[in-house]
Parts: C-alpha cells; sequence; structure tokens
C-alpha cells in the first residue's frame, strides 16, 4: 500500500516511489513517494501558514484531536502493529504493545498539557522591584520539525506529534524510509480527525536531502529528532538559531552487585539486551558482574537467553524477529567475531539464518572490544568481570554516551552512590536500563544527546516562555 505525502491537509503523490522490502521475507510492504527539497520547502511554508492558526486554536479542540486519534487508534490497533511488523519486523506481540504505548503517550500528552499553568512571580520580593502583576506563561514555538527512527516507528513519532500539537505548534514530520506506511496511516488518523486543526500536520518521505532542507530552513523554531550520533551532529551543526532536541544512541550498562536478585537480574537483563533484537537505544549492552557472582550469574543469563524464541515476526510467541537489514546484521557478526579472536567467550555460539540474529551472550570481556565501546544496536551482550562497585563505576561511565544505566544490588549504599555517581540521563535500580514509562523525562547526557522528551518535558521544549508585566 502506497503512503502520501501531506501538505498539511491535501494529499499528494509523486512519479517515483522508494518500495519497502520486510525485513523478514523480503515482500514488498509498502511505498513511499520520493520527495526533493521542494518538497520539504513547500511543506514548511504550508506548517508556517498553519502555525498562526494553531497559536489562537483552543486547548479544549486540541486536546480532543488528540483523544479523537487515541480512539481511532483503538479501532485500528491490529492494522497498525501488522504494518510495524510488516515494515521493520518487530515481532507483532512487541508490535501490538508499541500501538497501546502510543495511546498513552498521546493521552498523557493531552492530559499534561491540561495542567499545564504558568505561573505569577512576586516582583515585590527584590528590593530593587515593586509590586506588580507579573507572570509567565507558555506559548506555541511555532513550526516544529518531527525526524523519527525505524526502530519505534509509531510511539516515537507519538512522542513529538503529541507534545507538539497540543501545545500549538505546526508540525512537519519526517518519518523513517523504514516505515513510511505506519508513519502515514497515524497521520491520516490526524489529518481526518473531525477535530483536526487545518494544516497542521504535513508529512513528507526521504533522505539527507529533504532532511537537511527541513533543518536549515528558518521557518521551523524546533528541530527534534532521534537517530544516531553522526546525524545529531549534522543536525546541531547546520540548523542555525533554533532549539534542538536530539535523542542519540547510548550503550546501556547496568551491575550486577553481589547482593542482587541474580535470577530476577538475569531474567530483566536477558529482556534489556534482546528485546527488539537489542535495536533500542536503551537497549543493555554492557553488564559488569562482581567477581563473587559471575559465573553463577554468568550460567543464568545463558538459561534465559536460550528460553526467547527467534523467528517469525508474525507468530504470537516470538521474542525476537529480524534485524532492520543485512549491514546491520554484518556489522554485528564482524564485532562478535573480532571479540572472540580477541579473547572473548561466546556463551552460545553466533548464530545467523538471513536477518534472524540470535540473541548472543559474551564472556570475558574487555572494556576496549567494540562490542562494549560501540553502540552495537543488535542481540549482542557482554559481561565484564569486575571487583565490586568501585571497579564498575568508572568502567561504566568511560563511555561517550550516557543514556541509561542501572544496578542490581540490595545494598542501599550502593544505590545511593549510583545514583549520585553514575553519568546518565536516567537511572534504574533492581531493574534492566532498557526500562522506560512514557511518562518519565527521557533522554541523555554526553553524545546520548539534548533535551528530555515524555510529555511533559517535549512540552517544555516546544513551547516559549513569554514573560508578563502589568504594572
Ligand atoms: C529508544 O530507542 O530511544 C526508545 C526506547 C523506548 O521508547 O522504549
Amino acid at each position: 500500500m502506497e503512503a502520501k505525502i501531506f501538505f498539511g491537509s491535501q494529499a499528494a503523490t509523486k512519479d517515483t516511489f522508494n518500495e519497502r522490502k520486510s525485513p523478514y521475507n523480503g515482500e514488498v510492504v509498502s511505498k513511499s513517494p520520493i520527495c526533493d527539497a521542494g518538497d520539504a520547502t513547500k511543506a514548511l511554508d504550508i506548517a508556517q501558514e498553519a502555525a498562526k492558526g494553531t497559536k489562537l486554536s483552543t486547548l479544549s479542540q486540541r486536546c480532543n484531536w488528540l483523544l479523537d486519534v487515541v480512539s481511532k487508534l483503538k479501532e485500528t490497533k491490529e492494522d497498525i502493529a501488522k504494518t510495524i511488523t510488516d515494515e521493520v519486523g518487530k515481532p507483532i506481540a512487541f508490535a501490538r504493545v508499541e500501538v497501546d504505548r502510543c495511546i498513552e503517550t498521546l493521552t498523557l500528552s493531552a492530559e499534561t498539557m491540561r495542567t499545564m499553568h504558568g505561573e505569577t512571580i512576586n516582583t515585590d520580593a527584590m528590593p530593587s522591584g515593586k509590586k506588580t502583576l507579573a507572570l509567565f506563561r507558555r506559548e506555541p514555538a511555532g513550526v516544529v520539525v518531527a525526524i523519527t527512527p525505524f526502530n519505534f516507528p509509531l510511539n516515537l513519532v507519538a512522542h513529538k506529534l503529541g507534545p507538539a500539537l497540543v501545545a500549538g505548534n505546526a508540525v512537519v514530520l519526517k518519518p523513517t524510509p523504514e516505515a513510511p506506511l505506519t508513519a502515514y496511516k497515524f497521520a491520516k488518523l490526524f489529518i481526518e480527525s473531525e477535530y483536526a486543526i487545518k494544516d497542521a500536520l504535513s508529512v513528507v518521505y526521504g533522505d539527507a536531502e529533504v532532511g537537511s532542507a527541513l533543518i536549515t530552513s528558518d521557518i521551523p523554531r524546533v528541530i527534534s529528532f532521534t537517530g544516531s550520533v553522526p546525524v545529531g551532529n549534522i543536525i546541531t551543526k547546520n540548523a542555525g538559531i533554533k532549539k534542538v532536541g536530539l535523542e542519540l544512541g547510548g550503550n546501556a550498562a547496568t551491575f550486577i552487585e553481589k547482593t542482587a536478585d541474580l535470577k530476577l537480574a538475569a531474567q530483566r537483563c536477558a529482556l534489556g539486551a534482546f528485546v527488539n533484537s537489542g535495536q533500542v537505544c536503551i537497549s543493555l549492552q554492557r553488564i559488569y558482574v562482581d567477581d563473587a557472582v559471575y559465573d553463577e550469574f554468568a550460567a543464568l543469563m545463558a538459561e534465559e537467553t536460550k528460553k526467547l524464541k527467534v523467528g517469525s515476526p508474525y507468530e504470537d510467541e516470538t521474542f525476537m524477529g529480524p534485524l532492520i537489514d543485512d549491514d546491520a546484521c554484518e556489522r554485528a557478526m564482524n564485532w562478535v567475531e573480532s571479540a572472540i579472536e580477541e579473547g572473548a567467550q561466546p556463551m552460545l555460539p553466533p548464530h545467523r539464518e538471513g536477518r534472524l540474529f540470535y540473541p548472543c551472550v559474551m564472556t570475558e570481556v574487555h572494556d576496549d572490544m567494540a562490542i562494549v565501546c560501540e553502540e552495537v544496536f543488535a542481540p549482542i551482550v557482554s559481561l565484564v568481570r569486575v571487583n565490586g562497585f568501585d571497579d564498575a563505576l568508572p568502567r561504566m561511565n568511560n563511555s561517550p554516551y550516557g543514556l541509561q544505566f542501572s544496578v542490581f544490588t540490595n545494598d542501599l549504599s550502593i544505590t545511593n552512590r549510583a545514583i549520585d555517581e553514575l553519568d546518565a540521563g536516567g537511572i534504574v535500580i533492581n531493574d534492566m536500563p532498557t526500562l522506560r514509562f512514557d511518562i518519565q523525562p527521557y533522554g541523555g547526557v554526553k553524545l546520548s544527546g539534548v533535551g528530555r522528551e515524555g510529555p511533559r518535558f517535549a512540552i517544555e521544549e516546544m513551547t516559549e516562555i513569554k514573560s508578563i508585566v502589568i504594572a
């Protein structure tokens, strides 16, 4: 089925298309028009005009708009979930979870904006001040450009559209080329809603040319990007004066302390390392295990990993489907093979069938191996032997990334130190670092990005504070 461009509320198409093939079986599952810089500019012009209307619209209309999309999503859940599975190979059970999360993200966006008030300021609190009525309130930033990745092709779009639209912005969305139809079906629900604000949402497809035209234009006030560090760097260097929110990569780590519940830790670590075949920015990649419990934990990890079913993403029981493309498979296999040559020991032999990449638990791994220092974005987890938290801490922090970390422990002093001393946007105690509740602030430090998502925090990024004094 064909994804269409949305120039605001107007659907359009082109003579040339990209075909999207299933990463699982190679069948053509969708096609999307090939857009160019001119299409991006047209969408931005429409958004600029539309932003005048979105700014004047009522919050009640915008909340109803999101909630109407929520109710349509509930009706079409199975179709959208199947489209996600077709386009990116996500196992159907997890694609359904993604639709549920999307529903929550939009609902939270509406609920949050209803109660995001400004404040009054006591200007006479300063010796040099005087009594006035002073306050601040939030206003929409204007036009938001949203650029989204393949790994959560619905919910990560919702994390941008929900906050941006409910806050009164107009949006130009450039979804991942890997899932154009998922984005199109989602956008169509917004555009065809009876509560829609005319032209407030546009959708264009494409790669660097389209992306570049969107980010270098003076029209957008906010760029909200989720994706790779190299592209994040290009955006930062070229965006000019506008707000830029970047959700980039990570090589999430956990520490297994000797007082931890090892069985629970292994169950949660297997989930965190292998869910979505490791294609998650907060996928668990590095496990620092206290020497006292290393062997026991490694055995439990292997046991939990063997339970995970790899196979057709269309089967309800499948836990892991294919990786997104051949390059991802080859890169992951090369890294595993080099680590083995350098002395690492796989607990389960690395194995690949087409794009199905079986979960790989590596032991006796060293800090300088690529499977530890690079962002692998594949189902490979490394167990590094350490001598207590003092040894683990600098090694966990010794990363260009800082998205999420976790610690498994029953020692309160280690809990406190982990919260204070681990250098990341999010710290989880007694669960995997891959834990994300959509209501929370989400984002990283260092190369993992700038800014925070999560409805309340994204709304803050996508609005401007206006300060007012009535003298
Ligand atoms: C991401 O990969 O950054 C998103 C993770 C999630 O939403 O669970």
